[in-house]
C-alpha cells in the first residue's frame, strides 16, 4: 500500500505513473467529454461552423479552478477540428523569437495550446497581439540606427488559451480571444459518469455506490476523482477482494483523511484558521496564506472555490469569512 502525505491536491505526489495513466483517461472526443454541457454545446456549434466554412475557429479562452479538464478540452478541440495541435505554455516563451518559432512552424488552421497563458510576459504579449489580430508578426532584426522592422505572414492558426485566473489576463489579451468558455466544478451525478468510465477504463469492478461515495467525496474535481480512485484501489487490492465496494471507498477516503463532503486537512486547517485565530473576523488572503504558509494562488485557484461552492467560506470587502454552515461542519458553535 502506497503512503500518503501532503494534500491530495499536491503536483509533487503526481508521479509519471499517473501522469501516463491520466493520458490513458483523457477523452478524445467532444461526446466522450462528460458534463459542462453549456460549454460543450457551444464548442460544437462554433467548431460545426468553422470546419462548414473551411476556416480556422476564433480564438478559444478557457478557464477554471485546475484538473476540470481545460487541457483535455483544447486536444479535443484540435481532433475535432481534425486540425495539428502545438501545446506550450505561458511561461515556457521566454523571448518573442520563441514565439515567433512556435507561429511560424504552424499550418492554416492548426492549434496552438498555451497553458497557464496569465503567466505570459508582457513583451510577449504584445508580440501576440497582431498575430492573433491580423496573421502577422512585427519583428525587429538589427540594434540601434540600423534596426528593420519586418512583417511576416503567420498561417491562419486557432490560439487556445488556458488559465486558472481570467481575472489575470490583461483587457487587451481578453478581446482578442472571440470564444471565453468558463469550466465549472462539476456535479456529483456527472462525477459519477467519470468515475465509472475512468473504472472501465483500468479495468477496475466498482460498485454503483462506491462510484457515487467517491464522487461526493471528489470537490467536484475529475482530476482529483481519477487520482482518488487509484488509492481506493490500492486499498482493494490488499484489504477486500479486488472489486470496489462502498466500505472500502469509506474506509480508503477516511485514511487520506478526505472528509465526508470531499475536504482535505488544508480546507479544514483554512476555515479553523478563520475561526480560532482571528477569532472569526474577516481575514485577508494574504494573512491566511501568510499564517498557514502557502501560496496565495493555491489558496485563491484551488481552495476557494470549493468552499466557497459549499457555502462555507464567503469573500466579504474586509477578508474572508466562515458562514455557518463552515462552523456546522466542523462541530463549532457559530459565534460572531
Ligand atoms: N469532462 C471530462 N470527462 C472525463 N474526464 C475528464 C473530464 N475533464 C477532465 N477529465 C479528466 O481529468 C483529468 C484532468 O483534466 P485536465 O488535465 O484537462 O485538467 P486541466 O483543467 O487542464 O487542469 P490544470 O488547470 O491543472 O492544467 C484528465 O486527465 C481527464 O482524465
Ligand atoms: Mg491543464
Amino acid at each position: 500500500m502506497e503512503d500518503f502525505d501532503g494534500s491530495i491536491m499536491d503536483p509533487e505526489i503526481q508521479g509519471i505513473d499517473e501522469e501516463l495513466s491520466e493520458l490513458s483517461l483523457r477523452p478524445k472526443r467532444l461526446s466522450e467529454y462528460i458534463g459542462q454541457n453549456k460549454v460543450k454545446e457551444n464548442m460544437k456549434v462554433y467548431i460545426e461552423a468553422a470546419k462548414k466554412r473551411g476556416e480556422a475557429l476564433d480564438h478559444v479562452l478557457l478557464y477554471g479552478p485546475p484538473g476540470l479538464g481545460k487541457t483535455t478540452l483544447s486536444n479535443i478541440i484540435a481532433n475535432e477540428m481534425g486540425s495539428n495541435i502545438k501545446t506550450t505554455s505561458g511561461p515556457a516563451i521566454e523571448r518573442p523569437g520563441d514565439l515567433a518559432a512556435l507561429l511560424t512552424n504552424l499550418s492554416n488552421n492548426d492549434i496552438l495550446f498555451i497553458d497557464e497563458i496569465h503567466r505570459m510576459n508582457k513583451n510577449i504579449e504584445e508580440v501576440l497581439y497582431p498575430a492573433l489580430e491580423d496573421f502577422c508578426l512585427d519583428i525587429i532584426i538589427g540594434k540601434g540606427p540600423t534596426a528593420k522592422s519586418i512583417r511576416l505572414d503567420l498561417p491562419r492558426f486557432t490560439l487556445v488559451g488556458a488559465t486558472t485566473k481570467a481575472g489575470s489576463i490583461s483587457t487587451p489579451l481578453r478581446d482578442r480571444f472571440g470564444i471565453v468558455e468558463r469550466l465549472d466544478l462539476y456535479s456529483v451525478e456527472d462525477l459519477t459518469t467519470i468515475v465509472e468510465r475512468s473504472s472501465d477504463i483500468l479495468n477496475i469492478k466498482m460498485d454503483k455506490d462506491a462510484a457515487i461515495e467517491l464522487a461526493k467525496r471528489s470537490r467536484g474535481t475529475p482530476r482529483i476523482a481519477n487520482r482518488l480512485l487509484k488509492r481506493i484501489r490500492d486499498y482493494a487490492t490488499v484489504i477486500g477482494e479486488g472489486n470496489i465496494t462502498l466500505d472500502i471507498t469509506k474506509l480508503a477516503l477516511d485514511k487520506l483523511e478526505i472528509d465526508d463532503l470531499g475536504l482535505d486537512n488544508l480546507d479544514r486547517k483554512i476555515l479553523e484558521t478563520i475561526i480560532c485565530k482571528y477569532s472569526g473576523k474577516p481575514v485577508g488572503v494574504e494573512t491566511l496564506a501568510a499564517t498557514l504558509n502557502e501560496e496565495v494562488e493555491t489558496i485563491e485557484d484551488v481552495y476557494e472555490p470549493y468552499l466557497m461552492q459549499l457555502g462555507f467560506l464567503a469573500r466579504t470587502q474586509r477578508g474572508r469569512i466562515v458562514t455557518a454552515a463552515g462552523y456546522e461542519h466542523l462541530g463549532l458553535e457559530y459565534k460572531v
